[in-house]
């Protein structure tokens, strides 16, 4: 009875882990844990002898799981049927006697050489009608039926042997699910899914020829049976842009189905206590982790900070964009409302076109950005740099001695003392502060207007992403808290709402927009919002018809520059620099000017436009400046009018509220003042913050 009661206790307490605990807790990972740390280790890889030591000293760095078996599918099934899984038994109980939790993973990502011998029709084939070969990674089509016995065989054979093990902690889905810049697959399965797919969206030719247009260049068709996916590499001139939209949705809901139908078998094997995810490549466009929010139980992802060639500033070759990995971040954590990093680098990579040092500490740098940005777990890719192997010049933990400790290994044994000091002074009582909610923002992100712009740009110098990420350094600067959102997400709970770029709209979500505004809220739109229909059609009416309402504002036309030209805009006496994309408006009455065109035929002309609506205001940005700044002025603008109290950081400083600690983390290249109250003596790090430093306070 005693006992009885203790469970029932331990089941209501906050954070308890049990699945169908009180709501609004997450079951698998209670609040107090904050992030949990880990590593990839490939027991396969490494002589048997040497994994005893190898785990022990995983555990010795403080590190608390361990990610194993997501390319040992060869290992597990050496033969077909025959299955192995004494190895992961051993390696799996290693990990146990040394107090370590387990993260196994479905090796669908690497078929065995027999299953590509005895079923070659596995094997994706590619733009040029080539079938791929085998002995690479992600080379098999997940749509091929046989492919999906085998894996589904696989699956539910792990599933048995580890979803009763209490040292597995969760499951991981494939590996960063794509065909690695090759998709889609055009082989005979998914050119039969594709058509199945506009069949049961269309229902009849004739419907399909009136939304993909099929009226231009004689494109009709007569029957379903005729289509074939588009495909540039064997077309003239471009593809129906309908078609290719429809393909990309198509592509990205088959993707999302083969994860479903691993997850569904998976469920069905394990305890209701392990956790089930995927890791998806950060910021790859052809699949769609919003797709999967309810077949997940947390969205992970995976991030290469520094690479050398997609860095911007002085320093950023070696301390990663903290734009994009902050926008990563708010952007996984908002499909379901829990995330986490399964592959942090960890030291130099292997396949950057330079792979230049990370900056001293910038790896604690990242996992603290992690926490702050509310991940439930940061796992580092990976244990041991390996000797052998496409990725030999890749770092890990220790060297390929095995034991010696590489920076990143001690910047990670640093982290996860800092992580045990956190969970002690977490409190449950933690609230984030007012004048931190009070600048909660929305950024809208939708898939469909980013293939489609992705697919027809218009100019050369539009980038879609880097019109995204003005938008959100603008807000981090401001010191706002961001979710990145699907745009079918409810926007109530946020006083700010900024839509960048959202091409594909309909009435209805023009509408919402409209009543969040009038009830209040202040929203924010950015150029060619509303270009397009669903169809990724223009409307019959002027131009972004649906918008000009909205914003108090039409149109008239839209200019883009060729390089090396760029243009003026002059906003509150300053001036800025544009090139890729300027809208000329024509203000309605009731509409303010908050900045015009300074030269080009157009000067003195209109660029961007707020007015009230309700009890909230409308503001539209009708141009892409070059560096963002406009933007960024523009922004604060509007959290000025709307009295809200902002911060003004460098671009490239965050500094984020989580469970109660104020965590800073410093991308710039050079020392930043961290906004800790006066008197207050940090829990970790200092006020002044260096480069790649990081200061957490609570308050
Ligand atoms: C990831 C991948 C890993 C490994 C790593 C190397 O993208 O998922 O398997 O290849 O890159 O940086
Ligand atoms: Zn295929």
């Amino acid at each position: 009875m005693r006992r009885l009661l203790l469970l029932l206790l331990l089941a209501c307490a906050p954070g308890a882990v049990f699945r169908g605990a009180p709501a609004a807790m997450p079951p698998f990972f209670p609040s107090a844990d904050l992030t949990r740390i880990g590593v990839y280790y490939y027991p396969e890889a490494w002589p048997a002898d040497q994994w005893p030591r190898d785990i022990a000293n995983i555990r010795h760095l403080g590190l608390e799981f361990v990610h194993m078996g997501e390319f040992a599918w060869v290992f597990m099934e050496p033969r077909e049927g025959q299955f192995d899984f004494a190895w992961l038994d051993r390696a799996v109980q290693l990990c146990a006697d040394q107090g370590l939790k387990v993260v196994l993973c479905t090796p669908s990502a690497t078929p065995p050489a027999w299953l590509t011998e005895a079923h070659p029709e596995v094997l994706m084939i590619d733009a040029t009608g080539r079938r791929l070969e085998r002995g690479s990674r992600q080379e098999a089509c997940w749509n091929v039926d046989a492919y999906r016995r085998y894996v589904g065989k696989i699956v539910e054979e792990l599933g048995r042997r580890f979803g009763h093990n209490p040292t597995v902690w969760g499951w991981q889905i494939d590996n960063e699910l794509s065909h690695y810049g090759h998709e889609p697959c055009y082989c005979d399965a998914c050119q039969a899914g594709f058509r199945a797919w506009l069949r049961k969206k269309y229902g009849t030719i004739e419907a399909l020829n009136r939304d993909w247009g099929n009226a231009f260049w004689s494109q009709a068709y007569q029957d379903f049976d005729q289509i074939r996916l588009p495909n540039e590499k064997v077309l003239i001139a471009q593809p129906n842009p309908h078609a290719v939209l429809d393909a990309r949705r198509w592509f990205a809901d088959a993707a999302a189905d083969y994860l479903r139908f691993q997850a569904g078998l998976l469920r069905q094997q394990i305890d209701p206590r392990q956790w089930v995810t995927t890791n998806y490549m950060s910021d790859f466009g052809a699949v769609d982790p919003a797709r999967s929010a309810r077949d997940l139980d947390l969205i992970t992802w995976t991030v290469y900070p520094v690479h050398g060639n997609a860095n911007e500033g002085p320093l950023g070759f070696r301390l990663g964009s903290a734009a994009s990995l902050s926008f990563a971040a708010d952007f996984h954590r908002a499909i379901n409302g829990l995330h986490g990093i399964m592959e942090l680098q960890p030291g130099q990579v292997n396949w950057g076109e330079v792979n230049p040092q990370p900056y001293p500490g910038a790896i604690h740098l990242w996992i603290m950005r992690a926490v702050a940005s509310g991940a439930r777990l940061v796992c580092t890719y990976r244990y041991r740099q390996p000797r052998f192997g496409g990725e030999m010049y890749h770092s890990g933990l220790v060297g390929p001695d095995g034991v010696t400790p590489t920076s990143g290994g001690e910047q990670y044994a640093q982290a996860a003392r800092e992580l045990v000091l956190l969970r002690q002074r977490w409190s449950p009582d933690a609230r984030m502060p007012a004048a931190y909610a009070a600048r909660r923002t929305a950024l809208v992100y939708s898939r469909d207007s980013r293939w489609d712009l992705e697919n027809h740009p218009q100019t050369n110098r539009w980038d879609t992403s880097g019109h995204l990420l003005k938008q959100y350094r603008a807000l981090k600067r401001l010191g706002a808290p961001v979710d990145v959102v699907t745009e079918d997400r409810d926007l109530s709970g946020y006083p700010f709402v900024v839509v960048p770029a959202c091409q594909i709209v309909d009435e209805k979500l023009v509408q919402r927009w409209r009543d969040y505004a009038a009830r209040g809220g202040h929203l924010v739109i950015t150029c060619r919002t509303g270009e397009k229909d669903r169809r990724g059609a223009l409307w019959e009416g002027p131009w972004a018809q649906p918008v000009a309402d909205l914003i108090g504002a039409k149109i008239a036309f839209y200019d883009t520059l060729p390089a090396p030209h760029s243009g003026k805009v002059d906003a509150d006496g300053q001036s800025y620099d544009w090139a890729a994309w300027g809208e000329i408006l024509e203000p309605r009455e009731g509409t303010t000017v908050l900045a015009r065109y300074a030269d080009q035929t157009y000067a003195g002309r209109a660029a961007a436009v707020t007015r009230s609506l309700g009890r909230g205001t409308v503001t539209y940005i009708g141009v892409d400046s070059l560096a963002g700044n406009l933007e960024a002025a523009l922004i604060r603008g509007v959290f000025q009018r709307a009295g809200i109290g902002t911060e003004r950081f460098d671009d490239g400083f965050l500094v984020d509220w989580r469970d109660g600690f104020w965590i800073a983390t410093n991308f710039t290249a050079q020392s930043q003042t961290a906004p800790v109250p006066a008197g207050m003596q940090p829990v970790l790090g200092a006020r002044e913050v260096p480069v790649a430093g990081v200061t957490i306070w609570q308050e």
